[in-house]
């Protein structure tokens, strides 16, 4: 890596103003720390800014229900989550707030620059409103029977149940979520960004940039689909900044929550009186990275970029996608108690814990991550505790008692120190990839190293024999000179801990740079326990304590008016899936259902029933003798007319045009299909 110093300006998302900082969220906002941290340590000027999002309808109906006014409700929880972020040593140079005087000069800004440049068109279009309430509903707010399986009490964008993604006027006996009235269509008129207009400047910004393989083939799917315009406004009564030329019209939550990125670090250029131009002018040549979850690419890496440029505005360097987290191989669950919220965890565990935890699995591809809590305490307790703070504590105490805290003047292996200085590019470089999974294997086999030598040497024998007390304060110091190296190489993850090492090395903070001033005849102070062990019953207790607490763990809303793509699912997620070929042996009008058809199937060494919705695309009668594919493992669903015992598999959008996906000729009953 060169020696040039860099200027950097880094963010994470911004949560959401209406729910709490849990240990999904910490996923993110620890791996951009510990990136910054390692920035820092290296002496690269690098500011991290964040902010909460604090606009938007779920805000607003949030701050209603609680009788406080959504002002109210965002400096509640800005306080929380700053509390939060700050107990896993989560350090921002600014936390601000999208709901601000910065945001609203920024964002009237681009927008009228985009609208002079002739980016922002008007269109009128019909929207569910509540006639109750006297407002549109996001689909979000809109309940009723899924069209697709019948199960009742769906979003109005898409199933729970059977993953069906829909318009809200596609429900069946849809109701608004908020007064229980039966939504009416009305018109209103919005405004729109043209992103279509910013294909060849996205395409251009994508091969300029080293963006992540993952987030370079989500592009390429979106421009093959081709880029829709985006409805930037929302109708009163909502929660966010009135748009100047258009009264009873806002700017859209998503239109003001990446400038917010922006708005912060204007915040703190002013403060501090650093030149904001310089890193976010059109001709800047600082580097601008956000950190993201891999939900929120499609306004990272489409609407963004196209906005800034669009507005004559620099756009970022990169964006770095992470995947979500999985608790024990499950998705987050409040039934479960693995819906941990970050001050539930606070008040059980240390931290530092978590923090490695996610550095040794982080890696840089938009993978999700698994906290497994047997691997967590494994980890924790063998690598932390039982390999690097045991190095200072074997040699810490004789060189307090018997040499008055003072290292040796010699090096005992200088052979094996120079290998821990080896290390420091090949460490550094994988923090800066955001390899942290590497790094941390790399500090942990020299840290093995160290306890190897520490075995091989004995220095607790010494100080039973007469004379070897040189030998011994010598061994004594290595091990100190090898951890010292550790610290440096742990100090982005684990910047607590590693405080309190300075502190009984008595050293000022430590830089990349201090790895190879090795503090021979300098003196150590007495030392204290770095870190404890995990305790078992303390992960039970706090998973205990997260099932007693449902209503804290709201999720925070995203209110996305794209469709989400699904998570991605890793090769062991698609083979728990039993796909089956199925003979249909008959095939039967279901009385009372307009849309079902009853199919017995043949598996090969068992018999289903399946009430499949092809009704309007097949007479029952031709399915008969045919052979199908089936998701054989599903759990069986109690139906108003039976059981349905799995699904098979067709294509198409539904009603007449859907396509029952049939297997090559020769295959039989019950084959595996993969
Ligand atoms: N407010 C938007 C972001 C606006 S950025 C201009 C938002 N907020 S959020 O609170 O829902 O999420 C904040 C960040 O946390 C997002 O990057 C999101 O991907 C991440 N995560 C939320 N839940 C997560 C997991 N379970 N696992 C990993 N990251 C998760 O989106
Ligand atoms: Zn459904």
């Amino acid at each position: 890596m060169s020696d040039a110093k860099r200027n950097i300006l880094v963010t994470s998302a911004l949560p959401y103003a209406n729910g709490p900082i849990h240990i999904g969220h910490l996923v993110e906002y620890i791996q951009t720390d510990i990136w910054v941290r390692f920035q820092k340590m290296w002496g690269h000027r690098c500011y991290y800014v964040c902010a909460d999002d604090a606009h938007g309808t779920p805000i607003m109906l949030r701050a209603e229900q609680d009788g406080i006014t959504p002002e109210q409700l965002i400096e509640r929880t800005a306080a929380e989550h700053q509390q939060d972020f700050a107990g896993f040593a989560v350090e921002f140079d600014n936390y601000h707030s999208t709901h601000s005087p910065e945001n609203r000069e920024i964002s009237e800004l681009i927008y009228s620059r985009l609208r002079d440049a002739g980016y922002i068109v008007k269109k009128t279009i019909s929207q569910a409103y509540d006639p109750a309430k006297e407002m549109f509903l996001p689909d979000r707010f809109i309940r009723g029977t899924c069209p697709r399986c019948k199960t009742v009490d769906q979003y109005g964008d898409s199933c729970e149940s059977c993953g069906a993604t829909y318009a809200p006027t596609d429900l069946i006996d849809a109701v608004s979520a908020l007064s229980g009235a039966p939504p009416e269509l009305r018109e209103s008129e919005h405004l729109f960004f043209t992103l279509g207009r910013f294909e060849g400047m996205l395409k251009a910004w994508l091969a300029d940039n080293d963006l992540q393989a993952g987030v370079v083939n989500k592009l390429q799917e979106w421009f093959d689909v081709g880029l829709q315009d985006w409805d930037i406004s929302r109708d009163a009564p909502y929660f966010g900044f009135e748009i100047p030329d258009m009264p009873g019209k806002y700017f859209y939550v998503w239109l003001d929550a990446p400038i917010g990125y922006l708005a912060s670090f204007r915040n703190l250029c002013e403060r501090e009186g650093i030149d904001f131009e310089a890193f976010c002018g059109v001709n800047s040549d600082a580097e601008m990275y956000h950190f993201i979850g891999k939900d929120i690419m499609y306004f990272h890496t489409l609407f963004w970029p196209a906005m800034l440029s669009g507005a004559g505005m620099r756009t970022p360097t990169n964006v770095f996608a992470h995947g979500f987290l999985t608790v024990d191989g499950h998705k987050m669950s409040k039934s479960r108690g693995t819906f941990v919220m970050a001050k539930t965890y606070l008040d059980y565990l240390n931290p530092e814990y978590l923090r490695y935890y996610f550095a040794a699995k982080l890696g840089s591809a938009i993978e999700d991550i698994d906290l497994n809590f047997e691997d967590f305490e494994l980890r924790v307790n063998s690598d932390l505790v039982g390999k690097v703070v045991n190095i200072a504590s074997r040699c810490a105490g004789f060189i307090v008692k018997r040499f008055d805290g003072s290292l040796s003047e010699e090096i005992d292996r200088p052979e094996l120190l120079r290998e821990f200085h080896d290390a420091a590019d090949q460490i550094a470089g994988y923090y800066e990839g955001r390899e942290y999974g590497r790094a941390m294997r790399e500090v942990m086999a020299l840290a093995d190293r160290a306890n190897q030598y520490i075995d091989e040497r004995r220095p607790w024998e010494m100080a039973k024999i007469a004379g070897s007390d040189d030998e011994m304060q010598r061994v004594c110091s290595m091990g100190i000179f090898l951890f010292r190296v550790l610290a440096i190489y742990l100090k982005p993850v684990l910047p607590v801990t590693m405080a309190n090492a300075e502190v009984f090395l008595g050293c000022a903070s430590l830089t990349w740079a201090d790895v190879e001033r090795t503090p021979v005849g300098q003196p150590i102070n007495k030392f204290k326990p770095l870190m404890q062990r995990v305790e078992r019953d303390q992960i039970e207790k706090m998973i205990e304590s997260s099932k007693e607490q449902p209503e804290n763990a709201a999720p925070a809303s995203t209110e996305a008016t794209v469709a989400e793509f699904g998570d991605e699912i890793s090769i062991d997620d698609f083979a728990r899936i039993d796909l089956r070929v199925a003979l249909i042996e008959d095939a039967a009008h279901v009385d009372g259902a307009d849309k079902l058809v009853r199919l017995s199937l043949d598996i090969g060494d068992q018999k289903r029933q399946v009430f499949a919705g092809i009704k309007q695309a097949y007479d029952p009668a031709s399915l008969i003798g045919r052979h199908v594919v089936m998701v054989a493992n599903l759990a069986p669903r109690k139906m108003r007319f039976g059981v349905s015992e799995g699904m098979v598999l067709g294509a198409g959008p539904g009603g007449e045009d859907i396509f029952l996906i049939e297997p090559d000729r020769g295959a039989t009953p019950g084959m595996r299909v993969k």
